[in-house]
């Protein structure tokens, strides 16, 4: 089984997104794919609605870092799961660059989507950079470690790794089957050294960066991933639909 989500980033109105999902619906048919959308906050109600009865789970983009209270403009991990949410993206490269966000509330954020019985797809990836000065290794390192302190090896069950370099986000720009490879040797062997062989062995690890209709099944079925995160490419309902129907 594959695991595909979709980031609509910031991106459909409650309308567009309705006819998107009528749409989709009516033509997602792989039963070897567990599909998640990160739909934007102000659809997650309707998307929940829409996929009540479908294989089709509802993701989000982002959390607060703090439980509840005064913290104008914020969305809980609690308000989250109250509108059907079933996992949200923590440690995008667009927040860490965009807001400044940093390792020590990318891991707040990560317990409290635990905590609130929420599935957590944490991102990482190095910048161009860290790729040209063979920083790979250091850069996924650190942001696993810290992101995951405190961490028990149990929760690590409810966390997906997406390596997204962030050289290759929106860029038309992907990561090559050897580079995703290398990757996800890493990200696994940071988690057997961290915690255990056989949560290195279970943890789920996902490839994003320029996905679209021509790449995806070969960089979905590359070494050591078990799906994948697409964003741009999943925004136009007929070219995800016919991507998801390319995957072998
Ligand atoms: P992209 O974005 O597919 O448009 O490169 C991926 C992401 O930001 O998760």
């Amino acid at each position: 089984m594959k695991q595909l989500y979709a980031n609509f980033k910031m991106n459909k109105t409650s309308a567009e997104i309705k006819d998107y999902l009528v749409k989709l619906i009516s033509r997602f048919e792989r039963d070897d794919v567990n599909l998640t959308l990160c739909l934007p906050f102000t659809s997650l109600s309707l998307g929940s609605y829409l996929l009540s009865g479908t294989s089709i789970n509802i993701g989000a983009q982002n959390l607060s870092d703090e439980e509840c209270g005064s913290y104008t403009g914020e969305i809980s991990g609690a308000m989250l799961k109250d509108v059907g949410v079933s996992s949200v993206l923590v440690g995008h490269s667009e927040r860490r660059a965009k807001f400044k966000e940093n390792s020590k509330v990318i891991n707040k954020k990560i317990k409290i989507a635990l905590k609130n019985g929420l599935g957590v797809v944490l991102c990482v990836g190095e910048s161009l950079t860290d790729k040209n000065t063979l920083k790979t290794l250091e850069t996924l390192k650190i942001q696993i470690e810290e992101a995951l302190k405190g961490l028990y090896e149990n929760e690590l069950e409810r966390v997906v790794i997406a390596y997204e370099p962030m050289w290759a986000i929106g860029t038309g720009h992907n990561a090559t089957v050897r580079e995703i490879e290398y990757a996800a040797k890493v990200i696994r062997k940071v988690i057997q050294d961290d915690f255990s062989e056989k949560a290195a062995k279970q943890l789920c690890v996902i490839y994003g960066g320029s996905l679209n209709i021509k790449n995806i099944s070969s960089l979905i079925n590359a070494k050591g991933i078990d799906g994948a995160l697409v964003g741009g490419a999943s925004l136009d309902v007929n070219n995800f639909i016919s991507m998801i129907n390319s995957i072998k």
